[in-house]
């Protein structure tokens, strides 16, 4: 092959993910080399490439795959998070040369991340690890995607990036983020916000169905129209798609023949494992992860509910919806607070230095959670990006003030109706711990104090000090 005919970049792993983005890379206009470890999925996948096949080299071998690419290599890796990454660096490492580039493009933990990082260095091979979200229509048409390694190889890789990204009134969804396993924590984060913010709406969806009785096609109006107003985003148009479609089979609509248990491949529990481990309040994240369990639990569920009872749902009035859209919103804010205050604390750990604003930014577009509500947690960090935390931003602030009390009303009446709102609630018990100026914690150092002497300090006067208990 002519040097001129080698591919510019590589790709590894031929799943929806990887097939999708080999695609998106083709119909820009680079020439790509593929393989897959499961060679027959080369045929079907070069049939799939239709016209753009003409852009595609598929390769049999590893062997052939670098011999494909031109030096120095950029190489995507996009197969399952885990040992498989491993695998395939392993098998990389023989056939590339000096200055090529892997680029791990699945969900992985910033932890191995970083492991990689610093297997690899010495090596002469660069490491790159990148978080792509968008799902399947992402990687085909424009995913939202955050870089982390170091900024010269992403310079190298920048053009590629930019052409296949989704794009937000011009501007390219995609970006270096810091060093190491930084894209991949900012995607991890990003997926645990995505649990939060699917927790919140399904929990506003029971109290649609189970609090006021409604169908699903009703339901689906509902959030149809609020996706013309300040909810309007990805996650809420779906759900409003979702609730309107019927199942094929049996005519109903499709969410009343779906099994109540949800699934999750772990970056929703990695997102509150960090953030406790960074010692970040991340309560509206832990609880939709535990809503996920809690859900997985069907056998016991049902065994509870011969036990105590159903619910007392049917108590619920009307008057409610008003107040979903507002508490929904409202719930918003204080999830998108916990998760990038959570990327703060770990920007500081890990000396990342991330760029708030850019985040917002590139999650404006392209991704799961993208809304019109990230263009203005940009605004905000854009004016501030230092600011302590998103509920302390003034136009926050505002939003707060007036989306609040309805949160609280919501969750009194889930409360009062036995139907679980934990991710609603644990926002709302967020923000009122956050802005409770004194707290109850005193009883707790005393207490501290009482059975072990840890000490507590005084509001009247400097240094460690201990109760009258003895006595
Ligand atoms: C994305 C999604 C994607 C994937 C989730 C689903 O940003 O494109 O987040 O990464 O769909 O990992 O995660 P669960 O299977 O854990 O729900």
């Amino acid at each position: 092959m002519d040097m001129t005919q080698k591919a510019e970049i590589g790709l590894i792993g031929l799943g929806v993910m990887g097939s999708n983005l080999a695609l998106n890379i083709a119909e820009k206009g680079h020439r790509i080399a593929v393989f897959n470890r499961t060679t027959a999925r080369l045929g079907p996948f070069m049939r799939e490439a239709g016209a753009l096949a003409d852009r595609i080299v598929p390769c049999e071998t590893i062997e052939a795959l670098a011999e494909a690419i031109r030096p120095p290599r950029p190489i995507i890796v996009m197969v399952q998070a885990g040992a498989a990454v491993d695998e395939q660096i392993r098998h990389l490492k023989p056939v590339l040369s000096r200055n090529d580039i892997i680029i791990d493009a699945g969900n992985a933990n910033f932890h191995d991340t970083r492991r990689r990082f610093a297997e690899l260095e010495g090596s002469g091979l660069t490491f790159i690890g990148m978080g792509v979200s968008g799902g399947e229509e992402g990687a085909r048409h424009g995913p939202s995607i955050m870089v982390g390694g170091t900024s010269e190889s992403y310079d190298r890789i920048e053009p590629t990036l930019t052409a296949i990204s989704a794009k937000y009134e011009g501007e390219a969804c995609s970006a270096w983020l810091g060093p190491d396993g930084a894209g991949h924590f900012v995607k991890t984060i990003h997926n645990g916000i995505e649990y939060a913010d699917m927790q919140m709406i399904a929990e506003i969806y029971g109290m649609l169905r189970d609090g006021l009785g409604m169908q699903a096609k009703e339901i689906g109006a509902v959030f149809a129209r609020w996706n013309e107003g300040r909810l309007n985003s990805f996650l809420i148009e779906i759900t409003a798609k979702v609730l309107a479609a019927d199942d094929p089979q049996t005519g109903r609509p499709v969410v009343d023949v779906i099994l109540d248990r949800a699934g999750q491949k772990g970056t929703g529990k990695w997102s509150a494992i960090e953030a406790q481990t960074l010692g970040v309040p991340a309560t509206a994240i832990e609880a939709a992860v535990a809503a996920r369990v809690i859900s997985s639990m069907k056998t016991e569920r049902l065994a509870a509910e011969a036990a105590y009872g159903p619910a007392t749902a049917g108590r619920v009035s009307k008057d409610i919806v008003d107040d979903l859209e507002l508490a929904l919103f409202a719930g918003k804010i204080a999830a998108y607070a916990q998760g990038f205050a959570v990327m703060a604390a770990a920007s500081k750990e890990f000396g990342w230095n991330l760029p708030m604003p850019t985040i917002a930014k590139i999650w404006r577009a392209g991704c799961i959670i993208r809304s019109q509500f990230l263009g203005r947690i940009a605004e905000a960090f854009d004016r501030d990006s230092g600011v302590a935390n998103l509920l302390m931003a003034p136009d926050f602030v505002a939003m707060m003030k007036e989306a609040s009390p309805a949160l609280r009303r919501v969750v009194a009446v889930s409360a009062e109706a036995g139907l679980p709102a934990p991710a609603l609630s644990s926002a709302l018990a967020y923000f009122d711990g956050y802005r409770q100026g004194r707290g109850t914690s005193n009883l707790i150092q005393a207490q501290r104090d009482f059975f072990g002497a840890h000490g507590f300090e005084r509001i009247d006067a400097d240094g460690a000090h201990h109760g009258p208990w003895s006595g």
